[in-house]
């Protein structure tokens, strides 16, 4: 595939972070020798490559009570190399939604020989085995796996380490396209294949969503990650006493990481998670706070944003929907030792125009986990290991 080569980066301490790059061409042809002039506005990766890459990859699609036909559509979206793994809050009782999506991906496999990993949020194994690993900071009162989208991640990401992949890239399972579904993926691997550092994070911008009913939703979306793109600017703006538009990717559910960087950063609960990674990296490498990780503060951590051609389509979740999201991911800038007066007041008008909170609140602080480097993966393994086949989409076939 082509896409355009970084025209900038912006150099925030260890951190470099690529202007967005357009997707030129999805499907480039056969390797052939690049003339030198075409190399340098335009970045060609090979098939051979991509497939490289996709094979060291695991694809987690964290859902929750999403239509089973969305799901079924996602999943024959993901290229044949990557492992998938499925992380499930779906309902269990009166109807046993996960069991349908396991059913789903079990059938997926079975004719598409391959291989698929499907694992419930609140399987008390996974619960016990974070306890025995001294990871307790997932378990609410309960002993269970909180409820979120991030606690589903991190759990996923943890199995990825188990099956020993070196990226991990998240697809939500309500999109409409698979054709756009499979593009994220090549844009995971091409972004990966440019990075110098493995300490990489490749994140997905999409030009177009589609209007279907109503429209307000739509304008509200846009209005959400606009919102969360100024803040984060505005933090890193006075950080570098220059005036930066740079991050237009704040709220990218779709977007992939080295396992190597996803192992040292801190995680926010649910929705806050993805402004969050970005904060995490300014925090822990953007120079003003001591530097979170030697080996990564040397290399630097890379920051990709690519834009795809396919438009976005996802389920549209309501006007409430949109303020969930909106509020926690603003609380994380807010609440980052980072931020300044500034960006303080910046954060509390955008969330009182909205009506997100009321004049004289402050947004709440997320819930932040410590870095998974901190599990003790062996552990960890040997808790889960009787259970693994029972987690695989194939199970008793092979
Ligand atoms: P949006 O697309 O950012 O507006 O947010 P969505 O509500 O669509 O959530 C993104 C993805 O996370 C979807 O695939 C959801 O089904 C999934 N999701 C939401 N909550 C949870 C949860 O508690 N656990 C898991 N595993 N997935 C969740
Ligand atoms: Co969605």
């Amino acid at each position: 595939m082509r896409i355009e080569s970084p025209r900038y980066t912006e150099r925030v301490g260890s951190v470099r972070i690529n202007d967005v790059q357009k997707v030129l061409e999805l499907d480039s042809g056969r390797a052939k020798e690049l003339p030198r002039e075409e190399k340098i506005a335009v970045q060609k990766t090979e098939e051979d490559t991509i497939k490289d890459l996709e094979e060291k990859m695991a694809i987690i699609i964290p859902t929750k009570d999403e239509k089973l036909k969305l799901f079924e559509g996602v999943i024959s979206g993901v290229p044949h190399e990557c492992l998938i793994i499925v992380v499930s809050n779906s309902q269990r009782k009166r109807v046993d939604r996960f069991r349908m999506e396991r059913d789903t991906l079990s059938q997926f496999c079975h004719f598409t020989r391959r291989q698929a990993l499907i694992i419930h949020q609140k399987d008390p194994i996974l619960a016990e085995a974070l306890r025995e690993a001294g990871y307790t900071e997932l378990l609410g009162e309960d002993g269970q796996i909180r409820d979120g989208k991030a606690e589903g991640m991190m759990i996923a990401m943890l199995i990825a380490m188990i099956a020993k992949k070196n990226y991990v890239g998240f697809i939500d399972a309500d999109n409409y396209f698979p054709g756009a579904v499979w593009e994220y993926v090549r844009c995971y691997a091409s972004g990966f294949s440019m990075a110098k550092s493995p300490y990489v994070m490749v994140r997905i911008l999409w030009r177009y969503k589609p209007k279907i009913s109503t429209g307000m939703y739509f304008k509200k979306w846009g209005r959400v990650s606009e919102i969360t793109n100024r803040c984060i600017n505005s933090l890193i703006s006075t950080k570098t006493g220059f005036e930066t538009e740079i991050i237009k990717t704040g709220n990218a559910g779709e977007h992939a990481m080295s396992l190597g960087l996803a192992k040292i950063l801190p995680y926010a609960s649910s929705y806050a998670v993805e402004p969050q990674e970005l904060v995490s990296i300014f925090e822990g490498f953007g120079g003003v706070l001591p530097m979170a990780h030697q080996a990564a503060a040397k290399h630097g951590v890379e920051i990709f944003q690519i834009e795809t051609r396919n438009p976005h389509l996802h389920e549209e979740k309501g006007e409430q929907h949109q303020q969930e999201m909106l509020l926690p991911g603003l609380g994380v800038i807010y609440h980052s030792p980072l931020c300044d007066k500034d960006t303080k007041q910046m954060v509390l008008d955008e969330l009182r125009q909205q009506n997100a909170i009321s004049q004289d609140k402050e947004p709440s602080k997320p819930r932040l986990y410590p870095p998974l480097k901190k599990v003790d993966l062996q552990q960890f393994t040997k808790a889960i290991k009787e259970h693994i086949d029972s987690y695989s989409a194939l199970e008793g076939e092979q």
